[in-house]
């Protein structure tokens, strides 16, 4: 099957669950109505100033905005794109207590193969890379399911790899069918956009504090998001399948920003980058697909 040079069907992901925004839709387009977090993505706009986007939302499509975004304008980037699980149709329930599994099954995660996933994180990366400043430093996160293939295609595309980090949850979903070991863990893996970049940002002090061991060694062991911290919906179920824990970015930021400096997160979901950004005196620019994320970004942001 052709795919599309940004690695999606017409139908795939992201696409399906994305409710437009725009005309009719009661989110404007560009900046009009008084909208001061969240910024509509005006397709009609060819590029935004660094000014319209800092601190903002932004709700559209990252292959669409990102290119609208001035180059070398942030300092850090944050990616926590979709895994592409592939998880089966059936039913999962846990070997030991028999619970049903609510595993990501959103739409957005979903993409028809392996060179599909690739064309779209791949263009992503490159997009991201245009943007960040020449010392800057990118972050991406993902499970074993794909983070072997974004280490690969950051290093095709040049990125220079300074360290893997792994974090190892403490409280992670139990096993269900008992036929391979519990999965902890993810992978961030840390990068300059060049192996020839100095003089980047690393917080030695507080890597230490974080990492594991009196070292400082590249393991960070901290929950999962949970509890009161979780964002639900109208029903009292979480909103996004993904949320990454605050304390996760908490350590991501303060390892590699100093006050002031401009992270971007290009795939936001519930927009944890921006708001623990906003805490740590940062600035942030983030963008978002669905626009009942973004609802829960301004909720969360209020
Ligand atoms: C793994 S989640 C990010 C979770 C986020 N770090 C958090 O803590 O909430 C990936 C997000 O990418 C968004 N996404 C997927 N394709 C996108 C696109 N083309 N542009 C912008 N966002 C996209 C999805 O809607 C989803 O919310």
């Amino acid at each position: 099957m052709a795919v599309p040079k940004d690695g999606r069907q017409p139908s795939q992901p992201g696409r399906q669950d994305v409710v437009p925004y725009g005309p009719g839709t009661g989110l404007p387009a560009g900046n009009a109505g008084g909208e001061e977090l969240v910024l509509a993505d005006d397709p009609g706009r060819k590029n935004y100033t660094l000014s319209e986007v800092l601190d903002k939302v932004i709700l559209g499509d990252a292959l669409e905005v990102l290119p609208k975004i001035p180059e070398a304008s942030v300092d850090m980037v944050f990616l926590d794109p979709p895994y592409f699980l592939q998880l089966p149709k059936k039913e999962l329930r846990r070997w030991t207590v028999k619970t049903v599994v609510e595993g990501v099954n959103d739409a957005w995660d979903r993409f028809v193969s392996f060179e599909a996933y690739d064309a779209f994180i791949g263009r992503l990366l490159s997009l991201a890379k245009r943007v960040m400043k020449p010392r800057a430093t990118i972050w991406a996160i993902a499970t074993y399911h794909s983070i072997f293939r974004i280490g690969r295609l950051m290093q095709d595309l040049g990125f220079w790899i300074l360290n893997d980090v792994l974090w190892v949850k403490s409280n992670p979903m139990p096993n269900w069918l008992g036929v391979r070991f519990t999965n902890a863990t993810e992978t961030l893996i840390w990068a300059v956009g060049d192996r020839r970049v100095k003089g980047y940002t690393f917080n030695r002090e507080a890597a230490r504090e974080f990492g594991m061991g009196k070292i400082g060694a590249n393991v960070w062991i901290l929950p999962i998001c949970t509890g009161a911290e979780r964002l639900k919906d109208e029903q009292g179920k979480k909103l996004h399948s993904t949320q990454k824990p605050a304390e996760l970015l908490r350590r991501v930021i303060l390892t590699s920003t100093h006050e002031g400096d401009v992270v971007l997160d290009p795939v936001a979901g519930v927009g944890t980058t921006g708001y623990v950004a906003r805490q740590l005196r940062r600035r942030f620019i983030m963008v978002e697909i669905n626009r009942r994320y973004v609802e829960g970004i301004k909720r969360r942001f209020s």
